[in-house]
């Protein structure tokens, strides 16, 4: 099985907080016809398939980009063909001249759990701010913290692992609840106005035995092929070991609780 594949199969929390995002952003908002639509980290385009695609009007173009060329392919084979939608492969937090043409094209753009994977959030917002058509909107979600944050530092501190993994808000975007006024800031800064913008909690209970699986497909984590089976084993461990865990009906599961943040930014006219 590819990366995507089990990317797929250990998506659940993408997809089960997708839809319930898009349920209520569904009633929010007044859809235009002949809008033109970008879903920024679309990975292999089920959501924008799944989720997006049917809220929309038919009359809808859609583009998804992703930074991985892998995703990509998949979901151009998957679903390019058989929709009006397209996917090109793009980190938004680069340099986006290949999207030039699409200056101030978009009226709408959306992101589901990709901005904690982009340390340089400032970049992206002022890319995603270009994109934009004046009055266009920006809705997004992702995990600014949680226990697998926590977790992912415990291991990236260990010698054995350190080498393979860095510390999480080294790599990736940590908003504990001291920075997020800045976040907001950057939003303000950027010229965006905020329509709405909040934190929740939320849980997961993910079978410990498939957290490995989980962590490979959903990060990058460079660990040799033939220490797999080794770092798995010191995941399930450590998860025990910081009372992360919980046993459901005889079961075994890594309680996995976090914070989701929603923002609905506008660009003015
Ligand atoms: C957890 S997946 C979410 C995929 C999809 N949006 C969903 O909800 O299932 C995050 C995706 O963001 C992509 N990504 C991370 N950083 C990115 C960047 N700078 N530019 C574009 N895509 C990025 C990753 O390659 C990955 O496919």
């Amino acid at each position: 099985m590819n990366r995507t594949e089990l990317y797929l199969k250990r998506s659940v929390v993408a997809k089960r907080d997708g839809e319930e995002i898009i349920n209520r952003i569904r009633k929010n908002v007044q859809w235009m016809e002949h809008s033109k639509v970008l879903d920024v980290g679309c990975g292999p385009g089920n959501v924008t398939h799944d989720l997006l695609l049917p809220m929309l009007p038919d009359s809808t173009e859609i583009f998804g980009i992703d930074k991985s060329f892998e995703v990509i392919q998949y979901a151009n084979e998957r679903y390019g063909k058989k929709s009006k939608m397209t996917f090109r492969q793009m980190d938004i937090a680069l340099d986006t001249s290949a999207l030039a043409e699409y200056n101030e094209y978009f009226d709408y753009i959306f992101s589901f759990y990709c901005f904690h994977f982009i340390l340089d959030a400032r970049s992206a917002l002022k890319n995603i701010y270009k994109l934009l058509k004046p009055g266009g909107e920006f809705l997004f979600t992702f995990i600014v913290s949680g226990n697998y944050q926590e977790l992912h530092d415990r291991i990236s501190n260990t010698q054995r692992w350190g080498t393979y993994i860095s510390k999480y808000n080294e790599t990736f975007l940590f908003l504990p609840e001291n920075q997020r006024k800045d976040f907001e800031d950057v939003i303000g800064n950027v010229g965006f106005e905020v329509i709405d913008i909040y934190v929740e909690p939320k849980e997961y209970s993910f079978p410990l035995a498939v957290v490995p699986e989980f962590a490979f497909s959903h990060f990058p984590y460079q660990i040799p092929e033939n220490l797999k089976d080794e770092f798995a084993l010191s995941i399930m461990d450590t998860i025990k070991e910081m009372e992360f865990h919980c046993i459901e009906e005889g079961k075994e599961y890594f309680c996995c609780k976090y914070e989701m943040l929603f923002a609905h930014i506008k660009k003015p006219m």
